[in-house]
């Protein structure tokens, strides 16, 4: 069994980045700079943004932090939105979710300008995305195929099950691995909370992408020997030995599923900070104008 290092592979591309970034500032270019809005205190929301902004050190890029009390109007974001989309200092911004309940999540993303979001959540991206034309891929997904590129996972060819649906992780990787390109060419099956061959199709599955925050999920009985492991899951689990009262579960039944598989990704260490290095990577993309 191999333990796909996200971790690892997530602090050698900061590397290769901030290797490109200083070579920029040689040449007389301003450093990548990425914006991100934070509604509230969510406490997986301040730990996604603080390691956010903690990248962006590790390249030497430029980051703004903006931040609202929970009770922001929807039209304050709005008007910050619009502001960062006319800012030429800013090369790209996110905005944390979730979103308070009163303001309207997809509202904020389609307000945000398509060549500035670094998410790749905006539809214009999603739909260039679904038919393989140049846009920022979000950054799970992204992540996730980075990973199986440089450990060299075989996905032509191979029946792919995507656990979980969700615009930002289900949907996206389930287009991309079944795309023509390396990785890519995979027969993919999503599954969902609706679905009735759960167990058979995962039995059957060269590679599983469990993305649906249920801890645990993915057990050994499911998984057919030799196969690619890629956990998504970060549930918060009450947990008293810890300094922070909780730990992070995956979906999958990792002590049991290792032992039966070629390749998996461990939680922490594996998807998580993938995601965050794709978030630069397309931070650089869009200071050196590649895709728009
Ligand atoms: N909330 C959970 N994941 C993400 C992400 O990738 N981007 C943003 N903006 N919010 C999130």
């Amino acid at each position: 069994m191999t333990l796909i290092d996200g971790k690892q592979t997530a602090d050698d591309i900061k590397r290769e980045i901030a290797a490109e970034v200083e070579e920029m500032v040689a040449q007389g270019k301003r450093r990548p700079h990425l914006a991100a809005i934070l509604v509230g205190h969510d406490g997986g929301s301040e730990t996604y943004v603080a390691n956010k902004v903690k990248a962006c050190e590790a390249c030497g890029f430029r980051s703004t932090l903006i931040r609202y009390e929970d009770d922001v109007t929807e039209e304050k974001l709005l008007e910050t939105i619009s502001r960062l989309n006319e800012d030429p200092e800013v090369d790209g911004f996110i905005v944390q979710l979730p979103l308070p309940r009163h303001i309207s999540e997809q509202k904020i993303i389609e307000a945000i300008d398509y060549r500035k979001d670094v998410d790749g959540f905006h539809p214009v991206n999603v739909g260039r995305m679904s038919i393989g034309l140049p846009c920022f891929v979000s950054a799970t997904p992204s992540g996730i195929m980075e990973l199986l590129k440089r450990y060299g996972v075989e996905t032509r060819g191979a029946k792919c099950v995507v656990l979980g649906r969700s615009n930002i992780v289900g949907k996206p990787v389930a287009n991309l691995m079944m795309q023509k390109a390396q990785p890519g060419n995979a027969t993919v099956t999503v599954l969902h909370s609706a679905s009735t061959n759960i167990k058979e199709a995962c039995a059957e599955a060269d590679i599983i992408i469990a993305a649906l925050g249920r801890p645990g999920f993915v057990t050994a009985d499911m998984v057919k020997p030799g196969a690619t492991i890629i956990d998504v899951g970060t549930t918060r689990v009450p947990d008293a030995t810890r300094k922070s009262g909780f730990r992070l579960s995956g979906d999958v039944d990792f002590a049991n599923v290792a032992e039966k598989c070629a390749f998996i990704t461990p939680v922490p260490g594996g998807v998580g900070p993938m995601t965050i290095c794709s978030l630069m990577r397309n931070t650089l993309l869009a200071a050196k104008k590649e895709i728009y």
